[in-house]
């Protein structure tokens, strides 16, 4: 779709925060669909412009996923964040899948997020942003554009919102009503979450019940208990003080934010909408985009859609990033410095932190801008095992981790967040662990992710403890 009918699209909410697809460019020469002028790495080679044209005409047409005042409800948690007064945990699959997009599938996810989230909590004394990679993260920028297999070469799978991973060239084309599906699959994704989070699931005293059996048998589901068996004791405490737990919303329902990389311009921009009462326009995929460290050109099309964009932006930092280069992207990003508005991703690889963190914090900060700081302890420690499958180490994780923790006592700045792919199943994708040692001789037991290895659920809560003694020794000075 051109921007032009991008701007002649009439999609509109009513109530206190209405929204359309109608309405003039808030700032300069950026409109919605003003990335068309750039060059947008990673993009998928649509085999049907005119089916992929109507597809975003449709979308345009469709209600927004999210709502501004959420977004800035966001906004606000995370510049609390950047100030130091909170933690932003931001987790989930590495790509979703549009068949686990069951009740079932997503309860397990939030389970593992509350579990860790609980974990953080309790260990910091600090509030933690949760905010899920979920709900909408269905595509994926990949290393090549294209796989040979026994000779025969296939567009590489891109994500369900793109492709099917089958390797058959029926599966692989490009499909633009895929589009559309991503966009129910994410629309009946968040109807669940928010039945969950608000129903009851999420209440603080279903602590022990989020702990599931193979979890309870190891040290961090161990520890688990004994600290969800802390929370109860603390609140009989208030209700024997004459408190009511149960009529404290704040302890009976969390608000779980949503995020995913914003990898497919077309389709961030037919779900971008105006917010009247703000004079700014929103996308309204998720709560939270992120732009990739495949993607961040500052002179690219991914940068510029969200550069006018008012949600809260993620920015991957990968090892190749140069403080310049970190320095143009805030410039385009937060030119007003706002404070929260932009989360910088940091995934260096274990072992690099030392040298690679200290000239982009000192870069960031003396442009004037307060972001959040977050780890992505993943995406720098992914290497492929002797037995052949693409793993992470648990040990690599958790040092990163560490090394991002230290970097930040040293330079004075506050360590904002994680950024983990994890999962609430048994799954055997990433080496290590306490007890039960996940070996390279197991990887193939259940090794079920569509892109990335994920932690399982009692690696998350490994990692999670060791995150809330790491907060808890910053916090103590
Ligand atoms: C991801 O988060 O799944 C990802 C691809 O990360 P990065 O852009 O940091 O490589
Ligand atoms: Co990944």
């Amino acid at each position: 779709m051109t921007a032009t009918a991008t701007a002649t699209a009439t999609a509109t909410v009513s109530g206190p925060s209405a929204v359309s697809a109608d309405a003039p460019a808030a700032t300069g020469s950026w409109s919605p669909g003003s990335w068309r002028t750039r060059t947008a790495a990673q993009q998928p080679d649509w085999p049907d412009p005119e089916a992929l044209a109507r597809v975003e005409s449709t979308l345009a047409f469709q209600p927004p996923l999210v709502l501004p005042d959420e977004i800035m409800g966001l906004r606000g948690a995370l510049a609390g964040v950047a100030a130091g007064e909170g933690f932003l945990l931001q987790a989930g699959d590495c790509a979703e899948r549009f068949a686990s997009c069951t009740e079932d599938g997503i309860r397990s996810k939030l389970r593992v997020i509350l579990q860790v989230a609980v974990v953080l909590t309790y260990g910091s004394g600090l509030p933690v942003v949760k905010v899920g990679r979920i709900a909408g993260q269905f595509g994926k920028p990949r290393s090549r554009p294209t796989e040979t297999v026994g000779g025969e070469e296939l567009p590489v799978y891109r994500g369900d919102i793109v492709n099917a991973p089958e390797f058959t060239a029926e599966a692989r084309r490009p499909d633009a009503d895929r589009l559309l599906r991503g966009y129910q699959h994410s629309s009946a994704a968040l109807n669940v979450l928010r039945a969950l989070t608000l129903g009851g699931y999420a209440d603080l005293g279903q602590a022990h019940a989020w702990n599931q059996e193979f979890v309870r048998r190891s040290a961090a589901g161990q520890r688990y208990e004994s600290a969800a068996d802390d929370i109860s004791r603390a609140l009989r405490f208030m209700t024997a003080c004459g408190v009511d737990p149960r009529a404290l919303s704040a302890l009976q329902r969390i608000q779980l934010y949503t995020s995913h990389e914003a990898l497919l311009p077309p389709y961030e921009e037919a779900l971008t909408r105006y917010d009247e009462r703000r004079r700014t326009w929103f996308g309204t995929s998720a709560h939270m985009l992120w732009i990739g460290d495949r993607t961040r050109d500052p002179d690219g099309a991914h940068v510029e859609l969200l550069s006018g964009l008012g949600n809260p932006v993620g920015v991957k930092v990968g090892p190749g990033t140069t403080p310049q280069g970190l320095r143009a992207l805030c410039e385009r990003l937060d030119p007003d410095r706002e404070p929260g508005r932009l989360v910088l991703i940091t995934r260096l690889g274990a072992g690099r932190s030392a040298d690679l963190l200290p000239p982009l914090l000192r870069a960031v900060r003396s442009a004037g801008h307060l972001p959040v700081w977050a780890c992505d302890p993943m995406h720098g420690n992914t290497f492929v095992s002797d037995s052949g499958y693409k793993t992470r180490r648990l040990s690599d994780v958790t040092a990163e981790v560490a090394e991002f923790f230290a970097v930040h006592r040293e330079e004075g700045t506050h360590p904002g967040g994680i950024h983990l792919e994890l999962t609430g199943d048994d799954v055997t994708e990433c080496l290590g662990g306490d007890l039960e040692e996940i070996l390279d001789g197991q990887l193939g037991t259940r090794y079920e992710t569509a892109c990335d290895p994920r932690l399982n659920a009692v690696q998350s809560l490994e990692l999670a403890f060791r995150v809330g003694d790491l907060l808890r020794s910053q916090h103590s000075v």
